[in-house]
């Protein structure tokens, strides 16, 4: 069958080439987007005096039909048509006659694809921010539960200075509510409307784009029509900020792959958030956490695609940029899936305090404790510490660790400690005295959660 551009040419192109070149097997997703941003034009031909009102309505009515019968399955996409707008627009005309074919005055598809596809990515953006406000919810919980749960803090995966599980998961937090800001600061460029930019040219009709934008929710319209069909940095923005909120949650997925091992045994993950093995019958797999991880290299492999196509592609409008829905498509489909598989993996992680405190207890992590301990007496830190550090050489010797030395054993080292050391340099007092802002002790933890609960205002 002909196309419908046929025209300057018969229309008639080879199987190959249009399998090639069709997207409609991808872009009809956007199908809702598609048609009621169809609706606003037909609405703003008409309210122009572009078009009749009369047939505007039909138009319109015509539209919503299509929707209807898309979302109730009445009517099947036709995969032999070249991309989402090309069957709208076929099926509108089947279904009006002549009058179907005025839906297209003064518009093109390259400004309809660049409207179709800020709408659709606004509202995922949105989809994204919710999901990433739960995930933040449940870490709270957890951290709340958690906030007096002794364990190791590491730099260097060696044990440094002790911390609370909840002060831990709190940094997670911190850095989700910063992709949040991120996100929303990318919906702000998301949603702007480029639609009466037409093919890059801008139209010789007397058009109303802020008629069109307004009713299609926009807070405000491209301001060059060549950069309007043109731009894409609202794709690449979107995919950068996915990016970095993937490369949170694959920090987040690797500790708890960690805290899973029996090397750490920090936590147990539940039953249906694990998986077994084949053939190891002891097996308890923390997949999903693994999967997260994994496909984070999807999503960056996703931003890379998107400003590779990007990057060589003269003004205005190109082919090429029909590559960039697949890959933010798949990010937003990849970072949906994980952020509720995560929040769900998490509010069944039970931690294990009691493995946290032992490893806590070993490894010399109060050493900085005891030397600040001396200099509270008087000594100049980089002294205090000497002393810290050979007492510790001392302890590994004898395979004891600080607490279990003589005071005759700390005094031999120096005269100004007393017996306060124990409680001193006992754990619980080591996290209770971290009473700077951000820091471990109990009630700072409190007031991070505070601070997270009202960002969020909850
Ligand atoms: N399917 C196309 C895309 O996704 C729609 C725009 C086509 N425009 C054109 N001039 N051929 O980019």
């Amino acid at each position: 069958m002909a196309k419908m551009w046929a025209g300057r040419t018969e229309g008639v192109t080879s199987k190959l080439a249009d399998d090639f070149n069709s997207s409609i097997h991808f872009d009809c997703r956007m199908f809702k987007q598609d048609i009621t941003g169809s609706m606003a034009h037909a609405a703003m031909l008409g309210a122009k005096g572009i078009i009749t009102p009369t047939d505007a309505d039909t138009l319109i009515e015509g539209l919503e039909g299509i929707l209807n019968d898309l979302q109730s399955g009445a009517l099947e996409f036709d995969m032999s048509c070249e991309d989402i707008h090309m069957f709208v627009e076929q099926v509108l005309t089947e279904r009006l006659g002549d009058v179907g074919k005025k839906l297209h005055t003064a518009r093109s598809r390259n400004d309809q694809v660049a409207l179709d596809l800020r709408m659709y990515l606004r509202d995922e953006c949105d989809t994204v921010m919710g999901l990433v406000k739960k995930l933040v919810e449940v870490i709270l919980i957890k951290a709340g539960e958690y906030k007096a749960a002794i364990m190791p803090g590491y730099t260097h995966l060696q044990r440094a200075q002790p911390i609370t599980f909840g002060h831990h998961l709190m940094a997670y937090a911190m850095m989700l509510l910063r992709d949040l800001e991120r996100l929303s600061d990318c919906r702000k460029r998301i949603n702007v409307s480029p639609i009466g930019s037409c093919a890059l040219a801008g139209t010789t009709y007397d058009t109303d784009r802020y008629f069109e934008a307004e009713k299609l929710g926009f807070d405000s319209v491209c301001m060059n029509s060549i950069d309007g069909v043109s731009d894409r940095d609202f794709c690449a923005e979107l995919l950068s900020a996915f990016s970095i909120l993937m490369m949170h949650l694959s920090r987040f997925s690797e500790e708890v792959i960690l805290w899973c091992s029996w090397e750490f045994k920090f936590v147990e993950l539940s039953d249906e958030y694990t998986t077994g093995s084949s053939i190891m019958p002891q097996k308890k797999n923390p997949d999903m956490a693994e999967l997260v991880r994994g496909k984070t290299g999807r999503v960056y492999g996703d931003l890379v695609s998107m400003l590779t196509v990007l990057k060589g592609i003269p003004l205005a409008y190109n082919k090429d940029m029909q590559e960039d829905k697949e890959s933010v498509f798949d990010a937003c489909d990849t970072v949906k899936m994980c952020l509720m598989v995560f929040a769900e993996m998490l509010s069944g992680m039970r931690a294990i305090p009691e493995n946290m405190k032992k490893a806590a207890q070993k490894g010399f992590i109060n050493a900085t404790d005891l030397a600040d301990y001396l200099v509270k007496k008087g000594l100049p830190f980089r002294s205090a510490y000497k002393i810290s550090g050979e007492l510790v050489r001392k302890c590994i010797a004898e395979n004891k660790v600080l607490e279990e030395l003589s005071l005759d054993e700390f005094k031999a080292h120096s005269e100004l400690i007393e017996d306060d050391i124990y409680s001193e340099i006992d754990l619980l007092t080591c996290v209770e005295k971290r009473i700077s802002l951000g820091g471990t002790s109990v009630s700072m933890v409190e007031r991070q959660i505070e601070f997270v609960k009202n960002k969020l205002s909850i």
